[in-house]
């Protein structure tokens, strides 16, 4: 039986744990369970909710919030040197690269403590230490809300960019994905280690020779120092996206700000750290009340327990004015404001 709650509380299904209300809210746990529900006439609009973990509530839900809970890990194939696997939507992002990592199948690593679902990370393309999904995504299976088909996305169909995907663009909200398949590989793990931050850890614990559970140890090291875990302090990871912009603007600001870091991207393209524009215009760790910039990376805004939405969306604008006006940047939220 598919029992629709009303009025039910969000605070425990978004990462930064913000307490509004679904108007209507429904959990499934089956492909069967999502088709039955997504076909449901009384509430024409719908809202996927996988993990939580990258979205703002600002207010309270009109539409029918589905909750998917699709659990499972498979192996689909395998050679001498690859194994491809396939979870359900609903697995634990983090616990995901864990079994991967138990099994000794590689290339999540680099993505290890990520807070969501597996079946969000595509939307996204999350990413982290010189990795993104990606790189060992091959496919994922979605149901067509409207017509309720099935379909398979391959990776080129995807379109997958910088923190973006088709999930984000063309077809925004008219699929839930319900599987990924990832392809890993067996014995010839070829390590990320180029991020500064993974070769000094790794060197700080005296490992010269890493294995992927070695690096997946440093990366969360790495976070648990810099990000806040959503379970003490509500958060949704990075709330901006690192911002790109021409080299020649950079050269200008170069002149005003002489210790800028950058990232080349193309010929006449760099990245800028978000991080760095915040923390310069001022706002690392500032606390407004019950909600502020974090301390150790200014990227990410917190809620210390109880934050509206409204107020976190607020100092963000703030935040975005302030850093246009500094150094005529525009920031874009990496975030989904809802
Ligand atoms: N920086 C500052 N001040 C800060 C934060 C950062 O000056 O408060 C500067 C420093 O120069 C630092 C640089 O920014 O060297 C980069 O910082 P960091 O390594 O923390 O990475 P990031 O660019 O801030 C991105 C991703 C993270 C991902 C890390 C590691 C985006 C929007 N964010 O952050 O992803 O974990 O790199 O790869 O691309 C997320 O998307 O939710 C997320 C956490």
């Amino acid at each position: 039986m598919i029992e629709v709650q009303q009025n039910k509380s969000l605070k425990n299904y978004n990462t930064f744990g913000i307490d509004v209300k679904a108007e209507y809210f429904v959990a499934v746990s089956t492909v069967e369970a999502l088709e039955h529900v997504v076909a449901l006439n009384d509430y024409p609009e719908k809202l996927l909710l996988g993990g939580g973990s990258n979205m703002l509530l600002t207010k309270n839900q009109k539409k029918l919030v589905i909750h998917l809970n699709l659990k499972g890990i498979s192996i689909e194939k395998e050679d001498e040197d690859f194994v491809w696997v396939k979870a359900n939507a609903g697995e634990n992002w983090h616990a995901f690269v864990l079994w991967c990592l138990a099994q000794n199948f590689g290339g999540l690593e680099n993505l290890s403590l990520i807070p969501g679902n597996v079946g969000t990370a595509p939307i996204q393309n999350i990413g982290a230490y010189g990795v993104e999904l990606k790189d060992t995504f091959v496919s994922c299976n979605a149901i067509h809300i409207k017509t309720r088909k099935t379909q398979t996305f391959t990776k080129a169909q995807c379109n997958f960019g910088y923190r973006n995907s088709i999930f984000k663009n063309e077809v925004k909200g008219q699929y839930v994905i319900t599987s990924v398949l990832f392809k890993l590989t067996k014995y010839k793990h070829q390590l990320k280690m180029d991020y500064g931050a993974i070769t000094s850890e790794l060197k700080a614990q005296n490992i010269t020779n890493p294995t992927i559970q070695d690096i997946s140890k440093a990366v969360i090291t790495i976070r648990e120092s810099k990000l806040p875990n959503p379970k003490d302090i509500g958060n949704s990871g990075s709330f901006f996206k690192n911002p790109v912009i021409s080299k020649s603007k950079f050269k200008t600001l170069q002149k005003n700000f002489k210790n800028i870091p950058s990232y080349p991207i193309s010929e006449d393209k760099v990245k800028v750290p978000a991080g760095w524009l915040i923390e310069t215009a001022g706002f690392k760790g500032k606390r407004f009340g019950n909600y502020g910039v974090h301390k150790h990376q200014a990227l990410v805004l917190v809620n210390y327990g109880g934050a509206k939405g409204g107020d976190i969306l607020n100092l963000s604008k703030l935040i975005q004015k302030t850093v246009l006006r500094l150094f005529d940047i525009s920031i874009e939220a990496e975030v989904n404001i809802l």
